[in-house]
């Protein structure tokens, strides 16, 4: 992994990940698929186009655990045999909430498998002197009292703009929240713990830690960067 030509000689190798300690209300998505497609995705060399694919295809698999449990009823239905009372997904449509802009590549996938859902997004992003988030957008489905919202943001990394995010939907009346991402920092996890005890947290990997920069380390770098192609 260190032999990548555009990085620096000396650049210190970050062994792979010991398995990390699951802090409660975190589910870490250790499926093979998951963590090889994760691989793939942190590799420098990756192409935007591949990082875009992997991100869809991951997203499918994440989506599979965020919404497992999701609560039942049954239906009366008519197979070819018999009646049965089958089983089916209770209550209201779900609403997807995106965090912008990486928000988009996760939620994608996720509407190829749950097509139904209500869509928002949330944008916010840092002043420069402050450092605190700040919303610049902000439109999502109404009855959010009603509904399980799964907000979505590939990286949890400082966890503030997570955590505002979360702040403004329950504003808006949201009360039962799943969040998930691809990649989280403990500083992250510990961030939305301490401001959203309430909000369960489901990933593909919790990293090392973040760099000076606010980066997750190892990481996979700017995740709207390498998902757009824009630097
Ligand atoms: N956002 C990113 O896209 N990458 C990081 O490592 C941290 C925040």
């Amino acid at each position: 992994m260190n032999d990548t030509p555009d990085l620096p000689p000396g650049t210190p190798v970050e062994p792979a990940p010991a398995t990390p300690v699951v802090p409660t209300g975190v589910t870490v998505v250790d499926h093979p698929l998951v963590q090889h497609k994760l691989t793939l995705m942190r590799e420098h060399d990756t192409s935007t186009a591949s990082f875009r694919r992997l991100l869809r295809e991951i997203s499918l698999l994440l989506a599979y655990e965020v919404t497992r449990t999701l609560p039942m009823t049954t239906t009366r239905i008519q197979t070819p045999l018999t009646e049965m009372d089958a089983p089916t997904i209770e209550g209201k449509k779900l609403a997807l909430i995106s965090i912008l802009r990486a928000g988009n590549g996760l939620m994608d996938g996720i509407l190829d498998l749950i097509p139904a859902a209500r869509v928002g997004f949330v944008g916010l992003y840092r002043d420069p002197e402050t450092l605190q988030p700040v919303q610049y957008y902000f439109k999502v489905p109404s009855s959010l009292e009603d509904r399980i919202c799964i907000v979505v943001d590939p990286m949890l990394a400082t966890g503030n703009s997570s955590a505002a995010a979360l702040d403004l939907l329950k504003k808006a009346g949201a009360r039962d929240i799943r969040f998930l991402c691809l990649l989280a920092a403990p500083e992250g996890i510990q961030r939305m713990q301490e401001a959203h005890p309430d909000v369960a947290i489901v990933t593909a990997a919790i990293d090392s830690h973040l760099d000076e920069h606010g980066y997750i380390v190892p990481g996979l770098g700017d995740a709207g960067d390498r998902m757009f192609g824009t630097k």
